[in-house]
């Protein structure tokens, strides 16, 4: 993401300098003088020149506008400017770096990428199958290389999965991944990976990383919407990555949105189970969908959604009768019971729960998942979003 953010930037730049060019050179030869007869330096003094002449200008009006408004006394014009300007640059999801991304930048990654054939790979055991297709291990095969037998290191088991589920067939789409991890948090919840949550050092930094990424994610306007121990996985560094985009809605473009449809966990989705309010309307065109994003993910706060998710991991992590996939599973109906009142859940409970990871440090972890796991209010607010919490006082060192 930084990558490309990096080359928007210097796409603006080079544009911006394209357009200045062919003015001073229209000038010069409407004066009389032919423009191949220009020295570099003295076309980059000028070109600077004239950059900041505009931008100087530009500034002293917006600084008026700002002045005007502070003095009560707001000109139409300044305010209409004012909101363009915090419209383009400011809203989130940024409908300027939306329409780069979706018209620009991805056709041309699709175009310049590596483009790969199934005989570049070799199937090996199937990882995972979703409600969004499967998920398979592969072997890169270098061309022209025949030695490579990759069926042979296979199990009859895995053979059989693999002549079964595995075999490339026309006209199926895949998308390749670099493997990151064999373990992914559910492994580390189950045990697999020694006693949790000594063998991941803390549950604090887990929760952290996963926050960070969700506020990337919701940056650029998608929500993940399934967002779980088993698409999280752990790498051998302790890094935490989110996989599995199969259930991913891209606000910006509209892309995988039907606001009718819940594609759902139900041990980690939110009460009200879609992200945005029953009544919204489907997505439009891609175009008309980036326009709209901002407005759209003020009226709804899709984010949320994702937020409820980290509140039931937090709960998972913390509460040690809560790690198990079943008790998860009865903790999330046993919250709707509750009206979706974690206090109220946690008398309900009462002492069979050993809540001494959330009560440490004044209650900060308590008071953080009881804010991530509020049920939204009419306004479809009242719950922390990603940012919200990664500001929490949970995430101060204790003392
Ligand atoms: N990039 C990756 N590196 C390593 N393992 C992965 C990677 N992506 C997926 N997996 C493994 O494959 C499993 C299934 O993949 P996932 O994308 O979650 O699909 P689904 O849940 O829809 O089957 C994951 O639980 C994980 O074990
Ligand atoms: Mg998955």
């Amino acid at each position: 993401m930084l990558c490309s953010a990096g080359c928007n930037v210097a796409q603006l730049i080079c544009k911006e300098r394209n357009i200045t060019l062919c003015r001073f050179a229209r000038n010069l030869f409407n004066s009389g003088i032919p423009p191949p007869k220009l020295l570099v330096d003295e076309l980059e003094d000028v070109l600077e020149a004239d950059n900041q002449d505009w931008l100087a200008s530009g500034l002293e009006l917006l600084t008026e506008d700002l002045q005007s408004i502070a003095a009560g006394s707001p000109s139409i014009g300044g305010v209409l400017r004012l909101l363009v300007i915090y419209y383009l640059f400011f809203t989130r999801p940024n409908p300027f770096l939306a329409c780069l991304d979706f018209y620009f930048l991805r056709p041309l990654a699709d175009n310049t990428a590596n483009k790969w054939k199934s005989s570049d790979f070799a199937l090996r055991e199937k990882l995972g199958g979703g409600n969004f297709g499967a998920a398979f291990e592969g072997l890169r095969v270098e061309r022209g290389d025949r030695t490579i037998s990759p069926r042979a290191k296979l199990t009859p088991e895995q053979k059989k999965r693999h002549e079964t589920d595995g075999a490339f067939s026309r006209g199926s789409q895949w998308l390749v991944w670099k493997f990151e991890s064999d373990a992914t948090l559910g492994n580390a919840l189950d045990g697999q990976l020694g006693s949790f949550p000594a063998c991941l050092e803390i549950i604090k930094s887990i929760l952290r990383q996963v926050l960070l990424g969700l506020q990337k994610l919701h940056d650029l306007g998608i929500v993940h919407r399934d967002v779980k121990p088993d698409n999280l996985l752990i790498t051998t560094d302790g890094e935490v990555k989110i996989i599995d985009f199969g259930a991913a809605v891209d606000m910006c473009t509209g892309v995988n949105f039907n606001p009718l449809y819940g594609m759902l966990d139900p041990r980690y989705s939110p009460p009200e189970e879609l992200v945005m309010p029953k009544n919204f309307p489907r997505a439009p065109t891609p175009v008309i969908a980036t326009l709209l994003s901002p407005f759209a993910w003020i009226y709804g706060r899709p984010d949320l959604f994702d937020s409820y998710s980290v509140g039931v991991l937090l709960m998972q992590m913390a509460v040690p009768q809560l790690r198990t996939s079943a008790n998860i599973k009865a903790f999330n109906n046993e919250m709707r019971q509750c009206g979706g009142n974690l206090s109220q859940w946690r008398d309900y409970r009462g002492s069979r729960i050993d809540f001494t990871l959330l009560d440490r440090n004044g209650k900060a972890g308590w008071d953080l998942a009881t804010k991530l796991l509020k049920p939204r209010d009419k306004f479809n607010r009242g719950r922390l979003s990603v940012s919200q919490a990664l500001a929490h006082r949970y995430f101060l060192p204790e003392f």
